[in-house]
């Protein structure tokens, strides 16, 4: 028979929960989905995508429902020769109403490209390790928190929103285990430079959910939900049960690509970041919103499927929803 370790369930007597154990009765109404493939999924493509691949996965995004959309990079094109099509990207496409377009900025140069072509959100990133971040960025910790002193007001002043990144939190591909301190002390920089929410990566997948249970009550014990995101990747299959314990903690925002597609050219082994259907299946079986219609979320993988050239890693993007329609059977 199986013995319990802990005592998971129980409640107090005030019927208040014992130190945030999962018991699924406390879930959020809705939660919002930042969709990252056409960045953070097609920047890891070696083989050239052509624009207007790049467009039509977009509006197959937005068609389906998804109102955040991390549309390209503003890196170096010699960093990342995938997304050097940055401007023609961004100037072939125009949001509609109540989407927005953001786009990954590493520096003054990277914010002066997205204002140039007028997209209303940028979203700055570094890393928890030193290595990844010097790796990445060719930056130190330090270094790239100077650089964003100065490019996040310079966005504000613009009229923008900045978003952060803060990679390697559940551990780094170069270092192992990262202390849940500096990733912390990061944020809290971050946010105090005006950044609107902070996502946490896992960047190669490494996270377990008792290790997520403790980094989020260290980072909830001083930073409100609304200003934190979680980004999985699914790299050990470990991302949706991450993505739970985030939701039972009160958190409501998560990056996600569509059909498991991406990962961070400069961590080795970070292949598939959560899969946006796996994530949008999983809440509307529990019943929490995300605003986002499964199918068109299924068509718009397809798209992407087509459009890279190669077969996918999204669990329900091969598996199709629970009734398989005449439209979503494989041919
Ligand atoms: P560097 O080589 O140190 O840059 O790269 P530099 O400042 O010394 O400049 C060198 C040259 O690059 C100059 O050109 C600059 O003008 C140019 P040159 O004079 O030699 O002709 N340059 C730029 N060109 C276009 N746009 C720019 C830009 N900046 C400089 N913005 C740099 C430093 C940060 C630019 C480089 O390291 C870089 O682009 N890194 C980005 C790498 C990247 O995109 N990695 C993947 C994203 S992070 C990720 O995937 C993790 C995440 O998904 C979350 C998670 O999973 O945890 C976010
Ligand atoms: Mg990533």
């Amino acid at each position: 028979m199986a013995t319990h370790v802990k005592d998971w369930g129980s409640k107090a007597a005030d019927g208040t929960l014992k130190d945030g154990v999962l018991v699924l009765d406390r879930l959020p109404a809705e939660v919002s989905i930042y969709e990252v493939s056409p960045r953070d999924g097609l920047q890891n493509e070696a083989a050239p995508i052509s624009l207007e691949g790049k467009r039509e996965l977009v509006l197959a995004l937005i068609a389906a429902g998804l109102t955040r959309i991390e549309l390209t990079s503003f890196v170096s094109p010699r960093w990342v020769p995938q997304l050097a099509d940055a401007e023609e990207l961004a100037q072939s496409l125009r949001a509609p109403s109540g989407v927005v377009l953001s786009a990954l900025c590493p520096n003054a140069k990277g914010l002066e490209r997205a204002r140039a072509v007028g997209l209303s959100e940028v979203a700055v990133f570094l890393s928890s390790s030193e290595t990844h971040n010097r790796k990445n960025t060719n930056k130190s910790i330090e270094q790239s928190l100077e650089t964003f002193a100065e490019v996040v007001p310079a966005a504000l002043v613009a009229g923008m929103r900045v978003r952060a990144y803060v990679s390697t939190v559940w551990g780094c591909p170069y270092e192992g285990q990262v202390d849940p301190a500096v990733s912390l002390g990061i944020t809290r920089r971050l946010l105090e430079l005006g950044c609107y929410q902070v996502s946490l990566g896992d960047t190669i997948g490494v996270g377990t959910p008792l290790q997520t249970r403790e980094l989020l009550k260290t980072f909830l014990g001083e930073i409100e939900s609304s200003k934190l995101a979680l980004h999985f990747h699914d790299t050990r299959g470990t991302a949706l049960a991450n993505a739970l314990v985030g939701l039972e903690l009160g958190v409501c925002d998560f990056d996600a690509s569509v059909a498991g597609v991406g990962g961070c050219p400069y961590a080795p082994g970070a292949a598939g970041n959560l899969a946006t259907e796996d994530l949008v299946y999983m809440l509307e079986g529990m019943g929490v919103r995300s605003g986002i219609d499964l199918d068109l979320l299924i068509e718009a993988g397809r798209v992407a499927e087509r459009v890279i050239g190669r077969r996918l890693p999204g669990k329900v993007h091969q598996a199709g929803p629970r009734i398989l329609r005449a439209a979503s059977v494989r041919p």
